[in-house]
């Protein structure tokens, strides 16, 4: 069996005024009419994939459990405090059997083609049951620095598509990301993962033996009740809080990559999401009331007012109750937070 692990946290402030901290990116309808905490949990359905263990922050429980009711979800593990992925993982890694199979996920991506992506993350768990931590592969289309490199290494034996990894570098500067694209030799990690429970245990006891006493710590004095875990409040705060990347994949020496071929976006900006929203032929996409008049690579998402935009290049046009957002594509891409 295959354990999906969906990570569900974060605010997704680049999507303001649609995210918020109350209802933040994973929880939104954004593509579609789910959200896409609910489009990542309705891919494993099905055999070979055993229920979901979802773990999220106590102030967003009430609507990851609502958006979960028809959903098959084991388990809802409670975080007292955010404490990046490392912590969030290692909670759910020791809520399951050493030798289970996890598959983590996030809940705030796009994922365009189901059947590719259930093939991939099937060869992803094949290669973690040999003892490695995999990572995805995404071929990269521009030098983006919030994404994790991965240098690909040697080929598996006997495995199509599946790698050793050479090097693993989290969100690298500038100048290293062009060079790295410019290369051939390096892949975007994709942010899902597949490994043994115990193997990934191992690793982070290795690289981060703090974190990883204080994370066991917090499920030992955690408390279970119905399908939800709470780790302990006292043992959770003294979590350094440190993304899994770095924690783990950088350092370890066991990480293996699969290629991933599927249609696949980090909705990271508004950017993001217009490339993944159906577009017209002048690259414009409308969600609500809206005429666009010579208009060119502009999005509007208006939730009620009627927008009428004239003679536009590439602008974003976000309304949400009382908020609006007006701004360039280029801003769009590295928004100022709302109130500075
Ligand atoms: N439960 C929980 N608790 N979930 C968390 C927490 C936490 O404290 N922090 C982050 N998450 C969730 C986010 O909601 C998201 O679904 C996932 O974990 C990844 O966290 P992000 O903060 O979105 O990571 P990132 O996008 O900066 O970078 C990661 O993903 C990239 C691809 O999208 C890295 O793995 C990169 O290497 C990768 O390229
Ligand atoms: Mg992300």
């Amino acid at each position: 069996n295959i354990h999906p692990v969906l990570l569900c946290g974060g605010s997704g402030t680049r999507l303001w005024p649609r995210s918020r901290p109350a209802a933040p990116k994973p929880f939104l309808p954004l593509l579609g009419e789910t959200s896409l905490f609910q489009q990542a949990l309705a891919r494993f359905g099905e055999p070979p994939f055993a229920p979901a263990i979802v773990v999220t922050g106590a102030e967003h429980q009430a609507l990851a459990k609502a958006q979960s009711a028809t959903a098959n979800v084991a388990e809802f593990i409670i975080e007292p405090e955010p404490k990046q992925t490392a912590a969030a993982i290692a909670f759910a890694a020791g809520r399951l059997p050493p030798d289970a199979i996890m598959l983590v996920c996030p809940s705030d991506h796009y994922i365009g083609d189901t059947a590719a992506f259930l093939r991939t993350a099937e060869q992803a768990c094949a290669v973690a049951a040999d003892g490695w931590l995999v990572c995805l592969g995404i071929e990269p289309t521009a030098p983006e620095t919030r994404f994790g490199y991965i240098q690909r290494g040697d080929p598996l034996d006997d495995r199509d598509g599946a790698f050793k990894v050479a090097r693993f570098e989290e969100k690298p500067a500038q100048v290293e990301a062009v060079r790295y694209v410019e290369s051939g030799n390096f892949v975007w990690n994709g942010g899902i993962f597949a490994f043994r429970a115990a193997d990934f245990l191992d690793e982070l006891r290795r690289y981060r033996p703090e974190l990883a006493e204080c994370a066991a710590r917090a499920v030992a004095d955690g408390v279970a009740a119905a399908n939800e875990f709470r780790p302990a409040a006292a043992a959770t705060a003294e979590i350094a809080a440190e993304s899994v990347d770095y924690a783990v994949m950088e350092n370890s020496d066991r990480v293996a990559m699969v290629m991933a071929r599927m249609d696949w976006s980090d909705i990271g900006d508004w950017n993001a999401l217009h490339a993944a929203r159906p577009n017209d032929a002048a690259g414009n996409s409308v969600r609500g009331p809206a005429d666009l008049v010579d208009c060119r690579g502009v999005l509007v998402d208006s939730d009620g007012p009627r927008v009428r935009a004239i003679g536009l290049d590439n602008i974003v046009v976000v309304i949400d109750g009382d908020d609006v957002l007006v701004a360039s594509a280029a801003a769009a891409g590295n928004p100022a937070k709302p109130g500075q």
